[in-house]
């Protein structure tokens, strides 16, 4: 049996592509920063195995988290590897939701989360829009909502990212892209050191959409400020950094990673 064989993707794509850690707290410290008072409750959209409203539901016994998403079999490995870890206390703060956001109903909450770009699966405004409006009305009055965005030249080419991380190797490939729809087709694989691979282990169909383009929808649909954070770059290695800066201007540069950030 190789190693792809015995690999577990979920646990995989949260060993490579999630910072859950990091990603809360610029969370809870944005929303403080902007609101005036700390966020108790929050909603992650296109939760995948809901690892991101596990460790908010952890970080604080005031925290309250509901996670959804449309695939029950990703939500089951959430259920039985994330929330099954938690105290009885955590669990009850918890509900792991199989549903499609676009129809979703939820209690408000303080916080709404839509991360790692899953929202660009929509394609044509409309959805987008339709999608916008049902998040701003599961929001608490004064509450906040976190997306994500990139972009530089070489958002626009097929290209290859490759990262070596324990154990195994982590590669992001944006296989197509058609410029004149913005439309790409991108997959994660997975390879192991006796040389085997999980082979599109995970397959996005995305809209590659401008920040721009987002901004201004979300305007449209109630929110009455959006706000872009910048992640930063070390000015000697040139290497990204954890930190993410509030600024409206970029350099040109070939690949930009950004919050965004929807104010009720
Ligand atoms: C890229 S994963 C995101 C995982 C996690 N949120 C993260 O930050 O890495 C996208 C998830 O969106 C889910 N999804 C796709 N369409 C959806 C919809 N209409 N409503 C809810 N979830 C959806 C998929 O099942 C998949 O688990």
């Amino acid at each position: 049996m190789s190693l792809a064989d015995r690999a577990d993707r979920h646990d995989l794509y949260q060993r490579s592509v999630q910072g859950v850690e990091f990603e809360l707290e610029f969370v809870q410290e944005t929303f403080k920063a902007l609101r005036g008072r700390w966020p108790h409750r929050l909603r992650e959209d296109f939760c995948g195995t809901a690892l991101s409203a596990c460790e908010w539901v952890k970080l604080n016994p005031a925290h309250s988290a509901v996670a959804v998403d449309i695939d029950a079999e990703v939500l089951a490995w959430g259920e039985d590897h994330n929330v099954a870890e938690m105290s009885v206390d955590e669990q009850q703060r918890i509900e792991l939701l199989s549903a499609d956001v676009l129809t979703v109903e939820t209690n408000k909450v303080d916080i709404c989360q839509a991360l790692n770009f899953s929202y660009w699966l929509f394609q044509e405004r409309a959805q987008m829009k339709a999608y916008f409006q049902r998040v701003y009305a599961c929001l608490k009055k004064d509450g906040l909502f976190f997306l994500d965005s990139f972009g530089g030249f070489e958002a626009h080419q097929t290209q290859e990212e490759v990262r070596e991380l324990e154990g195994f190797t982590y590669i992001w490939q944006q296989a197509e892209y058609n410029p004149v729809t913005a439309d790409m087709q991108c997959y994660i694989h997975f390879e192991f050191e006796d040389g085997s691979r999980l082979e599109q282990a995970y397959a996005y169909r995305w809209r590659l959409w401008g920040a721009k383009e987002i901004r201004e929808l979300l305007l449209e649909c109630g929110f009455s400020k959006t706000r872009i954070y910048l992640q930063a770059f070390d000015p000697e290695t040139d290497g990204p950094l954890d930190e993410f800066v509030e600024s409206e201007r970029c350099e040109d540069v070939a690949c930009w990673i950004a919050y965004l950030v929807a104010e009720k």
